[in-house]
């Protein structure tokens, strides 16, 4: 473990705070629909209405974001996001995505920088490279301390990502059979008979 984190997750704290959702006027809703294929029953687009970062997101598309397709945070935040995902990496323990106090801004940096001094990767190809992400570059870390490097996720998929995050996932109560089908549509007979009620 490096003696950086805390460095790391002070400036993590401190970039969160400082940023704040701006509320456009008049920004149309994320793309989708709820009961739209692929989404939850309860998925509430008005979480992210009027939300400036995430104009024009498309929430189905970020929900293959979330999955092995994209980002691949279901192996370690699950996909209902209980941070029960399996991956050896985050030992079972990563954040409860579903209590996320997080607004869009925080979550598009961390889902872009990663959280330094812990599994949580980066996954813009450009963090470190240059100062974008809490003013650090590659050379800020010690040998082995470094931030780990996730699946690249293009900043336009990032947006999309978090919509899903925050219609789907977030402020939700724990998942249902019926949420379990709508992640894994054609697979659910194979993967949600254990929660059939
Ligand atoms: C290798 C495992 C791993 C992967 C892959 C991963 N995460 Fe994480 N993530 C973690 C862990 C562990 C934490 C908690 C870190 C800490 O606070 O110490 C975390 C924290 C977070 C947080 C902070 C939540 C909060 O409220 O503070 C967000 C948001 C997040 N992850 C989103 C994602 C998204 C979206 C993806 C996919 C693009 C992803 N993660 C991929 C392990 C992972």
């Amino acid at each position: 473990m490096s003696i950086r984190k805390p460095l790391a997750l002070l400036l993590v704290a401190g970039a969160i705070a400082a940023t704040s959702v701006a509320i456009a006027a008049n920004a149309p809703a994320g793309g989708g629909a709820a009961g739209e294929a692929g989404l939850p029953a309860n998925a509430d687009l008005t979480r992210i209405e009027g939300v400036a970062e995430l104009e024009g997101a498309d929430i189905v598309r970020g929900k293959r974001m979330y999955g092995q397709q994209g980002g691949n945070c279901i192996s370690c935040h699950g996909w209902d996001g209980n941070g029960l995902g399996k991956n050896p990496r985050s030992e079972g323990n990563a954040a409860l995505l579903r209590e996320s106090g997080l607004d869009a801004a925080g979550f598009i940096e961390i889902i872009g920088c990663g959280i330094p001094g812990s599994p949580m990767p980066y996954h813009d190809s450009q963090a470190y490279k240059d100062d974008r992400c809490y003013g650090m570059t590659k050379a800020d870390f010690e040998a082995g301390g470094e931030p780990h490097k996730g699946k690249a996720i293009k900043k336009n998929d990032i947006v999309n990502l978090v919509a899903y995050i925050m219609t789907s996932i977030q402020a939700k109560p724990a998942a249902t059979y019926e949420d379990c089908v709508a992640w894994f549509e054609g697979t659910a007979d194979k993967n949600c008979a254990g929660m059939k009620p």
